[in-house]
């Protein structure tokens, strides 16, 4: 009840109509129940298949975790998966979040206050690692691998091997746009932004903006005064 009078003083002081306050409700309560439930099997499922998970850190829908053994997922502190179209903002979302890594030596590590929205991770045999405060626009695809040899064509399927893979880096402060492809290898610089749909296959360097296919350079940001005095770039 404590809640529900200064409700009605908001609803009288901003003239709302019935319609704008159900449609209002319609969208908050999915809102927190879609955050508790998410957020609970989040905690659950990385209890369960060892996966170490920071804290404050939340789901909102179904985050899938695929861990083979011997593969690592770290996920740090106040990280944040969008996994339902409800809470996507500006794209709705073709599937959840999904991180997945393979046997040994491949690992996803997730820095301290980032947010993912319906991406998917997949590191088959090596690394990869996202710094801390990093945004993934909706549906964007990070992987370490091309999966299949370009050759010899006849062996595509069979004997795919992992000797092509190469770890993925994006620094702190990075922003990847929405249905974004970041491919092997590639190492994001502190601070870039890379454009809505771009593929990226080769480094973007520190406080860029990139976009496009392939994904280039169309413009250099200011850095932040602490950078400037030299701090290095991180991750
Ligand atoms: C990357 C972005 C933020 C840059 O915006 P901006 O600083 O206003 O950039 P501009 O519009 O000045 O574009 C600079 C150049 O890059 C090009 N460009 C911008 N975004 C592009 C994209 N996604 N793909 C290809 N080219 C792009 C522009 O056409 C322009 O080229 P030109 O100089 O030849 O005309 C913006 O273009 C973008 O992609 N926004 C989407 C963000 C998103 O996905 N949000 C989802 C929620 S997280």
């Amino acid at each position: 009840m404590s809640h529900f009078a200064p409700f009605l003083q908001k609803i009288r002081k901003h003239g709302l109509t019935p319609a704008n306050v159900i449609c209002y409700l319609s969208q908050r309560c999915p809102f927190a129940v879609g955050l508790f439930w998410g957020t609970l099997r989040l905690r659950l499922k990385a209890a369960l298949f060892g996966v170490s998970l920071g804290e404050k850190t939340t789901a909102h829908g179904t985050v899938c975790l695929m861990r083979w053994p011997g593969g690592v997922i770290h996920i740090g502190n106040r990280v944040h998966f969008i996994s339902s179209w409800r809470r996507a903002t500006a794209s709705s979302l073709c599937a959840p979040v999904k991180l997945r890594v393979f046997g040994q030596g491949s690992s996803i590590s997730i820095g301290d206050g980032c947010e993912l929205s319906g991406t998917s991770i997949t590191a088959r045999s090596t690394s990869i690692r996202l710094g801390k405060n990093v945004l993934v626009g909706p549906n964007s695809v990070i992987t370490d691998s091309d999966f299949h040899a370009p050759w010899p064509c006849t062996a595509r399927s069979e004997n795919p091997g992992t000797e092509r893979d190469r770890e993925v880096v994006i620094s702190d402060y990075v922003w990847i746009g929405m249905r974004c492809i970041i491919l092997k290898g590639v190492h994001i610089g502190t601070g870039a932004v890379i454009g809505a749909g771009s593929v990226v296959t080769r480094d973007i360097p520190p406080y860029s903006v990139a976009c496009g296919n392939p994904c280039r350079v169309v413009k250099q940001l200011a850095p932040p005064v602490a950078e400037k005095q030299g701090l290095q770039d991180r991750v």
